[in-house]
């Protein structure tokens, strides 16, 4: 059969994907075209926000038409949605053409429901909170030059607004001789970039190893490769990894280090555990330490009992910090979550303070991105789209560059930048 995954939330997602994907073609299913093509259709689902869960809910509420005069068609929801205490229950009773619904720790058992689906169209609710971290998966990757690595899985942080510690469960690393073997098979096999994942990859921990350790383990080969990882934790990302960055060739410049708010009462509320003035040192340290080093950030407007000084805070962090780019979110209460009690803020400030802080932020990327003029930058080619290859710059920068040459797709090249684009550039290749 052919399948079709339509995936929400983040990269982990977009892994999980291609496990599923892996999984499925393990079991002889294929690549759908398209959707409307898809004999299988999985939902890997999110529930940071209420938009993320909005979104996923009325494409699957769409299938129902074409459920109803196709029997065969299989529906999939599977992901974090699903882990929600309560959510296979509602869905059944919203949805009850949605045939299989599975949490994020059995996908292992997708084949097999689609195999007695077909047969019988029985419909398989799995659900549990175990995970097997050094389970081998099959994976079918999509993001050459890139792979992914997942280092470890769940949360222990338990930030007042987040859901993520309870739909993906407590940390667990993987074995770092198992994270080694992958990557090591993965730079055989000729990708250029691994980026490395995890919630709080800073406070992964495998008996006596710990992240500053598996970050120079991996990095110490003589092949020529960019080593990435994401999410650090402000609280965890200490000196001893500036160091190990500093010091190798393979390890990008570009840390994303989610500040989320720039008031400290509001830090405080929000369970991050440091204080700006904390934030504001360790971003210091960053710059003055690691050559031609870029920050990006993650940050939440409307979280409840916001006054304008605190917003005014976190405005006054983006000045600061000369973050190269900011993935902005308005605070959406998720059930069960701590701050999920307090009372929310009206939609108009909400919407009022995202608005000032995208603002804000689109004049530092500018400014960092004019910057990179006139510059010559190496980068990894990861794209083309409308005859011109896009790439990405050590430090996270995205390139733009009509296509001239030889060049192709996992390829480095060095590019003579040109003009800048909010958070992009332009460049030509050098030497030709
Ligand atoms: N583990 C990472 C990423 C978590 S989810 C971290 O700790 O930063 C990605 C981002 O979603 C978070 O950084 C946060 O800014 C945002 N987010 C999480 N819960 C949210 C909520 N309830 N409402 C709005 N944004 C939220
Ligand atoms: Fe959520 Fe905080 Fe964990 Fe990130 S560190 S996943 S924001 S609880
Ligand atoms: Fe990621 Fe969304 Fe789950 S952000 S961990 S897919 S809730």
């Amino acid at each position: 059969m052919r399948y079709h995954i339509i995936t929400y939330g983040c990269q982990m997602n977009v892994h999980e994907s291609e496990k599923i994907a892996g999984l499925l073609k393990k079991h002889g299913h294929k690549e759908g075209v398209g959707i409307d093509d898809a004999d299988i259709i999985v939902f890997n689902t999110c529930c940071i926000r209420d938009t993320a869960e909005k979104r996923a809910l009325g494409n699957i509420g769409a299938l129902k038409k074409r459920k109803n005069a196709d029997k065969n068609l299989i529906i999939a929801v599977v992901g974090c949605m699903t882990q929600q205490k309560g959510f296979a229950e509602k869905l059944r009773a919203v949805y009850p053409f949605v045939d299989i619904i599975l949490g994020t720790n059995n996908l292992s058992l997708l084949p097999r429901l689609i195999e007695l689906n077909d047969k019988k169209n029985a419909v398989k609710i799995e659900q549990d909170d175990t995970y097997d971290a050094d389970a081998p998966v099959e994976t079918f990757r999509t993001s050459y030059p890139n792979a992914w690595v997942n280092i470890m899985y769940g949360c222990n942080n338990f930030c007042s607004y987040c859901i993520v510690p309870y739909v993906r469960g407590r940390e667990i690393s993987r074995k770092p001789a198992d994270i080694l073997a992958e990557i090591s098979f993965l730079l055989d096999g000729g990708y250029k970039e691994i980026t490395l994942l995890g919630q709080n990859v800073n406070s992964y921990r495998y008996e006596s190893f710990d992240f500053k350790y598996l970050l120079s383990k991996i990095a110490e080969t003589d092949k020529k490769f960019r080593l990435r990882f994401m999410t650090s934790h402000p609280k965890d990302f200490n000196r001893g990894v500036i160091d190990v960055i500093k010091s190798s060739k393979n390890i990008c410049k570009h840390i994303h280090l989610p500040a989320q708010s720039g008031s400290d009462r509001i830090l405080k509320l929000m369970n991050r555990s440091y204080t700006s003035a904390q934030y504001i040192d360790l971003a210091a340290a960053i710059y003055d330490n690691i050559d031609g080093a870029l920050l990006s950030t993650d940050l939440m407007v409307g979280f409840p009992t916001e006054t304008e000084e605190d917003f005014d805070c976190t405005l006054g962090l983006v000045e600061r910090c000369n973050f190269s780019q900011a993935f902005t979110f308005v605070y959406s209460p998720r059930a069960g979550t701590a701050s999920a009690n307090m009372p929310d803020l009206s939609a108009e400030i909400k919407k009022s303070r995202i608005t000032r802080l995208i603002k804000a932020q689109n004049k530092v990327t500018k400014a960092v991105s004019d910057g990179f003029k006139g510059k010559t930058l190496e980068i990894l080619i990861e794209d083309e789209r409308d005859g011109r290859l896009v790439g990405r710059t050590d430090n996270g920068r995205l390139v733009s560059v009509e296509k001239s040459g030889g060049q192709k797709i996992g390829d480095f090249a060095d590019v003579k930048i040109l003009s800048s684009k909010s958070a992009s550039l332009e460049g030509v290749f050098v030497g030709e």
